[in-house]
């Protein structure tokens, strides 16, 4: 949204098709219910999903179509694993599932203080060799970047070393944290947001994703 001279040391990939500019915005009304809201997460998803597999490496197999054998290409290495971060990254997962249905699934626990706004861990359940997959995080918002980094440092911790963040909507201080303590991470986004409010809310953002993906407003 807010794009200024001072986002340019950002490292973060906008996903800005017309299709998830649109959908996006239709998240951001405050009318929208929660039925639709949830129905928008997932088709942006998907659609974003496509852009950040894009570079995934690929190798070359011998199969026969039913007219002749041929060198065709197929996704190379262990299959991808999906990270939703609880709740909210829940809203993210079908979308991503209707591109890559047989990706694991993996879920970590974290909420954010609202005193504090620092992430507290309360579930973490990782599918079986994280060390040879690639996990692609999901999860609706950025904004401090305290629940993200936290999540990438308990995936590091459990051996991830291929890690891709995928999130909606973000703030530039966010990604600025997750930028210097991973590195290593790629960021997709749909929109870079102006700023925090006080309560470490995105502005203009679209409210508290968890809520008003599970109506708990
Ligand atoms: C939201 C959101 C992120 C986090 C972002 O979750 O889904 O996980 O806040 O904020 P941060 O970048 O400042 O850490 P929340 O803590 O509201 O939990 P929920 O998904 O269970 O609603
Ligand atoms: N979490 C949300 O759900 N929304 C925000 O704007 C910030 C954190």
């Amino acid at each position: 949204m807010a794009q200024n001279q001072e986002q340019n040391d950002l490292k973060v990939h906008v996903i800005d098709h017309p299709l998830i500019q649109h959908k996006l915005t239709l998240m951001r009304m405050k009318e929208t219910s929660s039925k639709d809201f949830r129905q928008l997460l997932e088709e942006i998803a998907m659609l974003m999903g496509y852009e950040v597999t894009r570079d995934f490496p690929l190798m070359d197999v011998k199969i026969e179509t039913p007219v002749a054998p041929c060198e065709a290409k197929m996704i190379a290495g262990k299959k991808v694993g999906l990270v939703p971060i609880l709740r909210a990254g829940l809203g993210m997962l079908d979308g991503m599932l209707d591109l890559m249905p047989a990706a694991r699934v993996g879920h970590i626990g974290l909420y954010r203080d609202p005193e504090t706004l620092k992430p507290v861990e309360y579930y973490c359940k990782l599918p079986p060799d994280v060390s040879e997959r690639t996990l692609i995080v999901v999860d609706p918002m950025l904004a401090t970047g305290g629940s993200a980094t936290a999540a990438l440092t308990l995936l590091k911790e459990h051996g991830a070393k291929n890690l891709i963040l995928m999130c909606l909507v973000s703030a530039p201080v966010g990604i600025r944290l997750v930028n210097k303590e991973h590195p290593d991470v790629p960021i997709f986004v749909a929109a870079i947001d102006d700023h925090l409010n006080e309560h470490g809310y995105i502005v203009p953002g679209l409210g508290d994703a968890g809520d008003r993906i599970f109506g708990t407003l």
